[in-house]
């Protein structure tokens, strides 16, 4: 499903499930609590990579969505950027909703709105994460099966990929390679 906006989404939910109070945040600068916030949930969350408060506030500077429940932060996701033979090639990365927002469909939206603002980008999704592997097939071009694709080695250079890795990529990603 896209989400075209926050109000689009909410339009969506049945009465029972208080979303309401929750507002969608573009930013490129975090607050010493939105940091301290999010250093904790990457270091308590396996799924997330640890990374403390500087390197979280350098990621920022290239976007990130914030979702807020009355003055709580309940999920966040961030554009992470690489260059590869000269090219920038970006990602979602860090993605995290609060548990108890979780299945209502706040991961998604989080998703989705992220790839709008970096979609004219070539960008790439590596992940072992099952509900993140679903959601990329609705919004990623291509899911590449690895042996098959010279770049390999591109995607290894980040990523242990094992058997349980699925990997997507965008049109514009796709362009770069062919
Ligand atoms: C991953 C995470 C953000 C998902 O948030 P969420 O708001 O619960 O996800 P959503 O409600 O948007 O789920 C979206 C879709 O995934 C599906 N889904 C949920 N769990 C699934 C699973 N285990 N396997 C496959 N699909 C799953 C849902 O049914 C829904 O699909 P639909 O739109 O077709 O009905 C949340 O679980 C989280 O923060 N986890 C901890 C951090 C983490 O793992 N981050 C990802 C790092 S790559």
């Amino acid at each position: 499903m896209h989400f075209e906006s926050l109000d689009q989404y909410n339009s969506l939910q049945t009465p029972e499930i208080d979303t309401n109070q929750v507002s969608c945040k573009y930013v490129f600068e975090l607050t010493p609590k939105e940091l301290e916030f999010i250093v904790n949930k990457s270091e308590s969350n396996r799924s997330l990579e640890y990374h403390d408060a500087n390197y979280f506030q350098q990621k920022a500077a290239s976007g990130a969505m914030l979702l807020k429940q009355w003055d709580e932060l309940v999920g966040f996701i961030f554009e992470h950027n690489y260059i590869y033979q000269g090219e920038p090639i970006s990602e979602r990365w860090t993605l995290w909703v609060s548990p108890k927002l979780r299945g209502q469909k706040m991961g998604a939206f989080l998703m989705h709105s992220m790839t709008d603002k970096i979609r004219d980008k070539p960008l790439m999704s590596v992940t072992n994460v099952p509900v993140v592997q679903h959601i990329n097939q609705t919004i990623m071009d291509f899911e590449v099966i690895c042996p098959e694709w010279s770049f390999r080695s591109l995607v290894e250079e980040w990523w242990p990929i094992h058997d349980n890795y699925r990997i997507f990529i965008n049109n514009k990603f796709h362009d770069l390679l062919s």
